[in-house]
């Protein structure tokens, strides 16, 4: 997830352009670069690190980069390493095209070796170089015709924009699910990957909806579709504050983050879902390990725990190898048993936490392999460990962890998905089968968020005075209700049980009265039979059901009395849908009590102590 902005107007833009970044610095932070047009040709200036080292690089060019039509970058590093080279703008073979890119271009490979044949020289080893070569070959004066042919070769998820030192009064954006809106000012115009980046400048703004292109010149802007066909849009007003522009214009992080999933999804599977497979070359573990590999052993804490329990199920389900779960604080000090076939995963979204580093380097001292799956870039974590599989889910503010466990889930289930490919435990239809799910998840996401925020409020509403909630769910569904019961914990301060379902009647069962909300997580499942019989056992004692169940499965809506759906797609995936109702019930239940849901009590986003 990274953050482009671009102005042409009458005003010098490199501080406009910098400024903009600034804000736009939760989106990635390892690299950065700015690019702008002068009498005829392009100047750009390209830092290793966050902002201040762009800051430094520019005031050392004394003035060159300088001029009034520009574009910029900061960076989340996806394809190749955090370089001066790789940081954006990149640039054609001439010099003169400029781009900068969020997101991921899925067939660059075979698009630069086109290029390449035609004497393309490439600088860098990005995806998104591609697309300033692709834009020069088709380049005759018509930046915007340019544009266009380049954005129909292009595959993958994406937003990008475009600038030529031949065309210096126009910058050309293109939109495939990453986010792009333009902003229209007074003779000028911005465009970037989110409002807050120009929103001091300009409150007038036109959003850039997915599959279509946009000219922004002083004048204004026009929209047109990829067959070249001309677009209206509207240009909206935007009243947020200064701290809403944070937030993005929403009211919490907490509540921006639940809406950035499919975004944070997206991100963590683009580029790593091939036609029939996953490719996770760039782990740093081998096939030839992970085709040995004797034993997994997941090591994490709080809600990272949970997407590995996740994981857990996924990985003995589809792979057939054994997974063994524990609680990192746990793991360091229970004198575990390891060996050089045993892979050891450890999750920490921040990368920093102390229990799960210290298991892992206990782990490497016993020979394990370490795989590290986190969020951050250059975090401990990455030091700890043999192999690292980034999450993509950009900076996450609220302490409460949304969008980084459904990217920590994505992540377990392309590990899941590698290793049967590598131990042939999954037919080949049935892992085409899988892939396509996946890849159909985020738009899956962003459709859900924005169905059930309204039915879950209602639900939020009627039991935010409850004084405890129990949550249950079934084989992969624990691993859900068990952080579900935890997001409610830290943001409404609500005492809550979470307990596999086939258990309750072995104590929690007492907890039961007329007053109790039960939250079940009740999606499809092999097991769905024996969940809706605990849900009729909950019934049985007065208590009422809240559950989230699979589209269409009328079964569970006849037990429960408030029912969320989520979309039906392979059973196994639907747990990554079915937290998104808990995460909004916590959220909303906080909220209806006046709750800081962004920095609860007693609690820190990143606990580098034991
Ligand atoms: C989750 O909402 C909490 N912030 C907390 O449980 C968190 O998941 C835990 O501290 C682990 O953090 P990590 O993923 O950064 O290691």
């Amino acid at each position: 997830m990274c953050g482009i902005i671009g102005y042409v107007g009458p005003r010098e833009c490199r501080d406009l352009l910098m400024e903009g970044l600034r804000r736009l610095e939760y989106r990635g932070y390892d690299s950065a670069g700015l690019s702008v047009v002068r009498k005829g040709s392009v100047g750009s200036v390209h830092a290793v690190g966050n902002l201040e080292q762009l800051r430094n690089a520019v005031a050392q060019t004394n003035g060159h980069l300088s001029g009034s039509t520009g574009i910029g970058h900061t960076r989340w590093a996806t394809h190749g390493r955090v370089t001066e080279e790789n940081a954006h703008p990149h640039w054609d073979t001439s010099g003169r095209v400029h781009i900068v890119l969020n997101g991921i271009v899925e067939n660059w490979t075979e698009l630069r070796d086109r290029l390449v044949a035609n004497g393309a020289e490439f600088t860098s080893e990005t995806d998104a170089e591609v697309v300033a070569h692709l834009i020069s070959e088709y380049f005759d004066g018509d930046l915007v015709e340019a544009v266009r042919l380049a954005y129909n070769d292009l595959r993958g998820h994406y937003a990008f924009v475009a600038m030529s030192a031949d065309a210096p009064s126009v910058l050309v954006g293109a939109r495939k699910e990453c986010p792009l809106v333009v902003g229209i000012g007074e003779g000028e115009s911005f465009i970037a990957s989110a409002i807050p980046a120009f929103l001091s400048e300009t409150r007038r703004v036109q959003l850039v909806h997915d599959g279509e292109i946009v000219a922004v010149t002083p004048d204004g802007s026009r929209f047109i579709a990829p067959d070249g066909s001309a677009l209206e849009r509207a240009v909206d007003e935007v009243d947020w504050d200064e701290e809403e522009a944070e937030k993005g214009g929403y009211e919490t992080f907490m509540l921006k983050e639940i809406h950035e999933q499919a975004d944070a999804v997206a991100e963590t599977l683009a580029g790593r879902l091939g036609e029939d497979g996953v490719e996770l070359e760039d782990i740093g573990i081998s096939d030839e390990f992970l085709k040995d590999v004797r034993r997994v052993i997941i090591v994490a804490c709080g809600t990272s725990y949970h997407a590995g329990l996740v994981g857990r199920y996924a990985i003995e389900w589809w792979a057939r190898r054994p997974v063994e779960m524990d609680i990192a604080s746990e793991f360091r000090y229970r004198n575990p048993v390891l060996s050089e076939r045993d892979l050891v995963i450890g999750i920490s979204q921040s990368g920093e936490t102390a229990d799960t580093l210290a298991a892992m380097r206990l782990a490497r001292e016993r020979g394990a392999k370490v795989l590290a799956i986190t969020n951050i870039m250059g975090s401990q974590a990455t030091r700890d460990a043999d192999g690292v599989l980034f999450t993509r889910a950009g900076l996450e503010i609220g302490v409460a962890a949304t969008k980084t466990f459904v990217a920590q889930v994505a992540a377990m289930y392309l590990f899941a998905l590698k290793l049967a490919e590598l131990h042939g435990t999954l037919e080949p239809e049935v892992r085409r089968g899988l892939v396509e799910d996946l890849r159909s998840m985020p738009h899956l996401i962003a459709q859900l968020v924005d169905e059930i925020e309204e039915p879950t409020r209602r639900i939020a509403r009627h039991w935010k005075d409850s004084e405890f909630f129990l949550y249950l769910g079934r084989h992969i569904g624990l691993p859900i209700c068990l952080e579900g019961a935890l997001k409610l914990k830290e943001v409404s301060y609500i005492p809550t049980d979470a307990y596999a379902a086939g258990e309750m009647k072995h104590g929690p069962i007492a907890l039961l009265d007329e007053n109790t909300p039960v939250v079940c997580v009740a999606t499809d499942s092999p097991v769905l039979d024996k969940m809706l019989s605990n849900i009729a056992e909950v019934r049985a004692r007065g208590a009422h059901v809240i559950a989230v169940a699979s589209e269409g499965s009328g079964r569970v809506a006849e037990h429960a009395e408030q029912v969320v759906e989520v979309p039906a797609i392979d059973w196994l995936l639907q747990p990554l849908f079915a937290v998104i109702p808990l995460q909004l019930l916590a959220y909303e239940i906080a909220c209806a009590r006046g709750l800081n849901v962004d920095q609860p009590r007693n609690l820190a986003k990143t606990v580098t102590v034991e």
